[in-house]
């Protein structure tokens, strides 16, 4: 790399303003595009103006072009696929279920995640950096309201949980300084709008310095050719590297302040299901004990035909597969032991728990994770034209790696998979209101369900003339359940909802 791109470089990631680029330095970046064949990024150089020409010196500079030229030959040409793999459920040495694990087992694991909480050695990590076009909100996803009673974000909802499950840790050691920090991915598009939103609301409550933001690289969106796509003549058209551009973005931006902080186990989740259970004691105690490097939460499918991912071993090692990549019959298979339910049925929720030490390892293979195609429509400038354009069918590709990925490496006594009760953790936010499937009501209906099972557990009685109304219980009353012994007697009448009074 020319010592010009690199001294830019630096002072990127040094936060510094980048002056304009000389001629030298220009000759060298359009040299390192030109050499692997996407020159054509800067045609319209000449007739851009002092400060597009500084902003787009600095976007290009960020980039590796070999790099970004090896990633779209390998991801526009495949291998073939290899031969039928072999899938089998993971053994039971590597699995636990909360539906028939005897209750003093998930009373130890709580225990031992709480002890760890309060010991200062559990962070969260929040993956909050994609786009949610689904969803089609403007605002990152994390801010959205889906409809509850107190109208609270799902942000809102998950510092609560951080906030209560911090006081329930403290609370078992008698100790007042318990901190639960929350790491939160972002991206591009979404950093500045994430910020904003938790200085607008105060941090929820939480201390900012335990609120750390770090953000996940871009990559250039691709032609079916193989060409970087421009966005407009001064600019490339970039999109987030996937939720498995997290490896990257924890080695440089958080594993330092995680060690600083004494950090030792980690959970790290999607901003986009309603009922996570943030940094869930069970969840850590439970990795805890088994001494794995890296466990994962999941649902119990619901039926052959459910389209999720499953996590099982693929030729022996940990995995996650697509619904689509597993025939019929494999889909349909019955469980050996149990003919009630289905062999293959740990559906992924992409709820993880890390150990610090294992995260250190990232550096060693992440250069060496595959990046998947995703086939998108891409806006785009036409570099002979300079003519923008919003295709109507997929024109490119946008290149993802995926947080699953690194499964296979792990050995499988350093990996474990916990199955939990979809009704109490799962509850995905992916589709606009009005599609009737992981859309806001279903979010919101999940939520107070929720809060009704507990009152009513907990010995009030609920009436309401919409059998569909439920309760909102503020996760800062109850993180799980636990703590509702007022209710007692009490006659709630729903929709309802249950706030933290001082
Ligand atoms: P999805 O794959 O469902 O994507 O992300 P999305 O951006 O939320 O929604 P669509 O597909 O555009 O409609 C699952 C989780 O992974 C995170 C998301 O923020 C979400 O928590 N994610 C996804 C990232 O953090 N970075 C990415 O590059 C992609």
């Amino acid at each position: 790399m020319a010592a010009s791109i690199q001294k830019v470089l630096n002072k990127l990631s040094l936060g510094e303003n980048v002056e304009a680029p000389n001629e030298a330095d220009v000759k060298a970046l359009r040299l390192s595009f030109e050499t692997v064949g996407q020159g054509h990024v800067l045609s319209f150089w000449n007739d851009l103006s002092d400060s597009e020409k500084t902003s787009f010196f600095a976007q290009l500079s960020k980039f590796e072009p070999e790099r970004i030229a090896k990633l779209s030959t390998e991801a526009l040409n495949p291998p073939p696929p290899a031969e039928t793999p072999v899938y089998e459920p993971l053994p039971e040495s590597a699995t636990a279920s909360i539906l028939d694990s005897p209750d003093s087992s998930i009373k130890a694991w709580y225990d031992l995640g709480l002890e760890l909480i309060a010991k200062n050695e559990v962070a969260v990590v929040l993956m909050a950096g994609g786009q949610g076009t689904r969803l089609g909100s403007s605002a990152p996803k994390g801010c959205f309201d889906v409809g509850l009673p107190s109208k609270k974000s799902l942000f809102q909802l998950q510092a609560e949980r951080i906030n209560k499950v911090q006081s329930l840790a403290a609370k078992k050691v008698a100790k007042s300084n318990v901190v639960v920090p929350w790491y939160i991915m972002t991206s591009g598009p979404t950093r500045g709008p994430t910020q904003a939103f938790f200085e607008e609301n105060n941090y929820f409550g939480l201390k900012k310095e335990n609120v750390v933001f770090f953000e996940q690289g871009v990559l250039p969106c691709i032609s079916n050719d193989g060409k970087i796509l421009l966005e407009s003549k001064s600019k490339v058209a970039v999109a987030p590297d996937g939720n498995g551009g997290i490896y990257r973005a924890l080695t440089e931006q958080v594993i330092p302040d995680m060690k600083k902080r004494g950090i030792k186990h980690v959970h790290a989740y999607c901003v986009d299901n309603s009922l996570v259970k943030v940094a869930d004691p069970v969840f850590i105690g439970f990795s805890a004990s088994k001494d794995v490097d890296l466990a994962t939460k999941v649902v119990r499918k619901r039926n052959a035909t459910e389209s999720v991912g499953l996590i099982l071993l693929k030729n022996g090692k940990p995995d996650v597969v697509e619904y689509s990549e597993i025939d019929s019959d494999t889909a349909e298979a019955k469980d050996e032991k149990n003919k009630d339910i289905l062999k293959f049925r740990a559906a992924n929720i992409v709820n993880h728990y890390y150990t610090v030490r294992f995260l250190e390892t990232i550096p060693d293979w992440v250069d060496s994770l595959p990046h998947h195609v995703a086939k998108k429509k891409i806006p785009f400038c036409d570099t002979e034209t300079g003519e923008r354009h919003k295709p109507e069918k997929p024109n490119g590709i946008k290149l993802e790696q995926f947080v699953f990925d690194i499964f296979p490496r792990i050995p499988l006594e350093k990996f474990a998979c916990m199955e939990v009760k979809r009704e109490d953790e799962f509850s995905p936010l992916k589709n606009a209101r009005g599609t009737g499937e992981d859309d806001p009501d279903t979010s919101k209906r999940d939520v107070m369900d929720q809060g009704k099972r507990w009152a009513v557990a907990a010995g009030a009685t609920f009436v309401s003339e919409d059998p569909a109304a439920g309760v909102e219980v503020s996760p800062l009353l109850s993180y799980g359940g636990e703590g509702l012994e007022f209710l007692v007697g009490r006659e709630i009448v729903g929709p309802a909802a249950i706030e933290k009074t001082e």
